[in-house]
């Protein structure tokens, strides 16, 4: 099942088998691509990330030479980031005749009724199935099985007519995966790298470099290209507004930008870092962005968007934003010259524009170390999971003489969904340093932080509702801290 690359010709390993990516045109999906391959298991729900019906699974590096089995949504991703790599789809994990536990589990337990989302559902659990750490992190409790299982996982992945406890009880049913399943045994070695792929096609072209130094090449040269990191921004403009480019280049499986290291100074996490990845390398290192990460859209976007592609886009709502400004993140950003570094603060200009040349990239983000004692990520969202922020808070504040009274000496607080840009709370930092942190304090800041920014109406929440949400921000953190104090 290793995967196959013949003569210069981009392919992917299809459920086990070759399969030509040669006359795919840069905007064909990766769902598209599978189905008409005859692997129609897969759908299209939404053509928007947002069902999970299209899940299959990728191997990608566990970054230590290892591997994951990782589920991704085909509706969002070129068909040709796809060439060298190991895809499997529903079909390829088990067939009638020869279930696979977890189509068994979820056939026996009446998991699924129409079945339109069960593919899906079924690649999203057999790659948490086949997670190397899911028996040994296992543990009981509302979102975990006893066998380990993270129902996050499946929190991209909609049923409409189902139901979703028969689907947990498949889940949690569940037993270890066989040492000697092949699937296993594939995890021991590395997932391939990313190819390097060129392609013309008369609807445009598109190029995965090897290099950062060759992607700035190409970005000195041709401007105009269209960046592309896990595309699920990018999908959704191709899926759903039209979207076309001449020049795709996809930059997300580049060494350079794939690091994540601490040094005494800081913690610097490479931009092409998939959220999953950076949430795992953290491993909680970084409690703000801990928080942040389960509240970050589901499982299955979360494996595919990269924290650069966060930053790339500009977005007023994005998530990672308001967090990274109360941690006050340099971002790195790499261009002909070399790299440069600006703090997040001075990064965003207006709406969705930015101090990015259209040659530079986002290489990586800085995050200085040490950390602030008392921090908290607050969204505010129709749905708890795979929603867009009406209204994000980061707050990182230093108390000194403990959280009972002591002296706010500094406090950084970033905001989502109030401008036309991420901003930071500067009045409300103020208004907070040096006073005792205190229930009246946080009322009285929370006041000052109700009058930040310039809130809009619009689908998600009307300018009246932010402005009240920002003023919940300061006495809930004040209500959890004394409330931690006290337990
Ligand atoms: C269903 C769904 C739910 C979502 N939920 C959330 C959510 O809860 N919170 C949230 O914040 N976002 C959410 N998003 C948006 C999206 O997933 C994120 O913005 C994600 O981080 C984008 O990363 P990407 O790698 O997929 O970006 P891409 O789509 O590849 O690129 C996005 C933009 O960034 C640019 N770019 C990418 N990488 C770089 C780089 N290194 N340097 C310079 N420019 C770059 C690209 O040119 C492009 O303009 C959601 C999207 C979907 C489809
Ligand atoms: S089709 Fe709905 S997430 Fe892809
Ligand atoms: S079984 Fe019908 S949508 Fe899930």
């Amino acid at each position: 099942m290793t995967a196959q690359r013949s003569s210069g010709d981009p392919g992917m390993t299809l459920n086990g088998q070759p399969s030509s990516l040669a006359g795919i045109d840069p905007s064909t999906n990766a769902l598209d691509f599978i189905r008409d391959r005859g692997f129609t298991g897969a759908k299209e729900g939404c053509a928007e990330g947002e069902c999970g019906a299209c899940s299959i699974m990728v191997l990608r590096p566990d970054g230590e030479g290892r591997s994951r089995w990782t589920a991704i949504n085909a509706c969002l991703i070129p068909a040709l980031t796809l060439d060298g790599q190991e895809v499997v789809t529903a079909e390829g994990i088990g067939t009638p005749t020869d279930l696979h536990p977890v189509q068994r589990e979820m056939a026996v337990r009446g998991g699924s009724q129409c079945g339109y989302c069960t593919p899906g559902f079924i690649c999203s659990m057999a790659a948490e199935y086949y997670r190397p750490d899911r028996a040994a992190g296992g543990h009981d409790c509302a979102e975990h099985g006893a066998n380990g299982f993270d129902l996050h996982s499946l929190s991209g992945n909609l049923c409409r007519c189902t139901g979703y406890r028969p689907i947990r009880d498949a889940a949690y049913a569940l037993g270890d995966a066989d040492p000697s399943d092949e699937r296993v045994t594939r995890l021991a070695t590395a997932a391939p790298a990313g190819a390097a792929t060129q392609v013309e096609h008369e609807f445009g072209r598109f190029v995965r470099p090897t290099t950062l130094a060759e992607a700035i090449e190409i970005l000195q040269r041709e401007p105009d290209a269209m960046i592309v990191a896990g595309s699920t921004d990018w999908g959704v403009d191709v899926n759903i507004k039209g979207a076309r480019a001449g020049l795709v280049v996809a930059i997300d499986r580049l060494a350079e930008m794939r690091g994540l290291e601490f040094t005494d100074e800081f913690v610097e996490i490479g931009a092409a870092l998939t959220l999953s990845e950076v949430e795992r390398l953290l491993d909680g290192r970084v409690p703000l962005l801990a928080q942040l990460f389960p509240q970050f859209a589901s499982r299955l976007i979360r494996n595919g968007g990269t924290i650069g592609g966060n930053l790339g886009t500009g977005s007023p709502i994005g998530d990672t934003p308001p967090a990274l400004l109360a941690l006050e993140a340099v971002l790195v950003l790499t261009g002909p010259a070399g790299d440069r570094e600006v703090p997040l603060a001075d990064y965003f200009t207006g709406y969705r524009q930015t101090v990015r040349a259209k040659d530079e990239l986002i290489r990586a983000i800085r995050i200085p170390l040490p950390l602030s004692g008392l921090t908290a990520f607050h969204k505010i969202a129709k749905r708890r999971f795979d929603d867009i922020s009406s209204v994000a808070v980061g707050l990182a504040l230093e108390i000194e003489g403990g959280v009972e009274g002591g002296i706010v000496r500094k406090a950084r607080i970033g905001l989502g969904g109030v401008a036309a840009t991420p901003i930071r709370a500067t009045a409300t930092e103020q208004a907070l340093v040096g006073k005792p942190w205190t229930a009246q304090t946080a009322a009285e800041a929370a006041e000052v932080l109700g009058r930040e920014g310039t809130p809009m109406d619009d689908h998600r929440a009307s300018a009246d509702y932010r402005a009240a949400t920002l003023r919940t921000a300061l006495p809930k953190l004040f209500a959890e801290t004394t409330q931690e104090v006290a337990s």
